[in-house]
Formats: C-alpha cells, sequence, structure tokens
C-alpha cells in the first residue's frame, strides 16, 4: 500500500536556524519507525541544505521547499529554480493560498510553477481552496483545472494536491471530514487514482484521525501543528494507526 503523505509547511514560524535544527532532529527521529507514513519536511529554503542534511538521514522523512520560481535561470533576483531546488528537495508546495494572498500568485503562475517542477523531476504539491465557507464550493476544482493545463495524463501520478480550504488555514476553523472527503472525490475526477489528494487547514491532534478514517484523503498538510515536534510526530502516528488494516 502506498505510504500517506503528512507534510509540515514550516512557513515563517520557526525564526532561527538552531531552532529548526532541534525541530528537524526530534521530527526525523520521532518518525523514524511508524509504519505508512511519509512525513515531509519543508523549512524555509535559506535553511534547506542544513535541515536536508538531517532528514535525509532518517528512514521516513523527505524534504520540500515552500515555493520555487517558473524561471530555470537568469536574471531573477530573490528567486530560486527549479533546478537549484531539484539538487536539494524531494517536493515543493506551488500555489499555497498565502503565495496567491500575499504574492499575487495566479493560475498562470501556479500552472508554469507545476510545469517547470515537474520538467526537472520534483513532485508538486499543488494547493487549491475556496476563499469562504460554502456547501458546493467550485474555485478548487477551477484552481486545479487550471494548475494542470498542459500537464501530461502520465504525469499525473507525479503530482500530490492539497485540499486547502482558506477559511480553514490558521484558523481553529478545520473542515469537517465528510465535507473534506466529497471534495476530495471530486477533486479526484480532475487527476487520477494514484494521485495522493491531501487535506490541510487547523489540522491538530484533535482532529487529525477524522482525516485518516477517510480512506480517499492521502495525507496531510499541516501548518501550526507541523513546528511542534511532539504534535506533529503524534499526529503521524494517529495517522498510521487508523490506516492499519488489519
Ligand atoms: P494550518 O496551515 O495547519 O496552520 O492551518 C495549513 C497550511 O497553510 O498549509
Amino acid at each position: 500500500m502506498k505510504s500517506s503523505l503528512i507534510v509540515g509547511n514550516w512557513k515563517m514560524y520557526v525564526t532561527s536556524i538552531s531552532d529548526a535544527h532541534i525541530l528537524a532532529t526530534s521530527i526525523r527521529n520521532g518518525v523514524a519507525d511508524i509504519p505508512r507514513i511519509e512525513a515531509v519536511v519543508c523549512p524555509p529554503a535559506l535553511w534547506l541544505s542544513e535541515i536536508a542534511g538531517i532528514v535525509k538521514k532518517g528512514a521516513k522523512t523527505k524534504i520540500g521547499i515552500q515555493n520555487i520560481s517558473y524561471e530555470m535561470e537568469g536574471a531573477f533576483t530573490g528567486e530560486i529554480s527549479p533546478q537549484m531546488a531539484k539538487e536539494m528537495v524531494d517536493y515543493v508546495i506551488i500555489g499555497h493560498s498565502e503565495r496567491r494572498a500575499y504574492f499575487g500568485e495566479t493560475n498562470i503562475d501556479v500552472n508554469e510553477k507545476v510545469l517547470a517542477a515537474l520538467k526537472v523531476g520534483l513532485t508538486p504539491i499543488i494547493c487549491v481552496g475556496e476563499k469562504k465557507k460554502e456547501a458546493t464550493p467550485t474555485e478548487p476544482f477551477k484552481q486545479l483545472e487550471e494548475a494542470l493545463k498542459n500537464v501530461p495524463k502520465n504525469a499525473l501520478k507525479n503530482i500530490v494536491v492539497a485540499y486547502e480550504p482558506i477559511w480553514a488555514i490558521g484558523t481553529s476553523l478545520n473542515a469537517d471530514a465528510d465535507y473534506v472527503s466529497k471534495v476530495v472525490t471530486k477533486l479526484r475526477e480532475l487527476v487520477r487514482t494514484e494521485t495522493s489528494i491531501l487535506y490541510g487547514g487547523s489540522v491538530k491532534l484533535d482532529n487529525a484521525l477524522s482525516y485518516a478514517k477517510k480512506r480517499e484523503i492521502g495525507g496531510l498538510l499541516i501548518g501550526g501543528a507541523s513546528v511542534k515536534a511532539n504534535d506533529f510526530i503524534k499526529i503521524c502516528k494517529i495517522w498510521s494507526e487508523a490506516r492499519d488494516i488489519k
């Protein structure tokens, strides 16, 4: 059975390299023996090299970057190209709602980044989600459709989708698991059976199990709780136990 992905998006929460060091080491050691999951740590780009050195020694930990440029090289001050990232990481978060909201990323930018990531062999984690709580949201489907423009069908197995309703991110208002399950099932029509579709948005220790019980959800994208080593490790354990088919 395919491992579930439990992705930790550290955002800009950890502000010293020494804290990042401790967090990465604790996570690596804490999840090393947990079956059925793969934990992806996404630290700030500045520390990728250092944190990759820690994380890559773990049996269950992989490393990801929080954003990339769609340009491969050249005069782009402050940017990190997909091929530079590829030397260090396996995964890249693309189109996170904070990048869309604060840095003006459009669906076209997201699509170009997805294509650039796939070109160099990075696995994109494409974030989609609606702004306001609705019974039947349309935005995530439109975002995913546009993100996947010109992506060949056979590359769909190499992408990960993260359904993250914006109203649930960082608010403690996590989306109900039944509702997530419905959206995920519909998003699946745009990808393939092998494509992992994760849930993100205020995932915490006390709600992780509700998502783990829904088999169609392929894992989690966690922000706030991913920088608390004990919580992140416990969530990985909860997930793994729930997915243990006896
Ligand atoms: P949160 O963030 O878990 O703090 O809500 C999730 C995300 O932004 O990916």
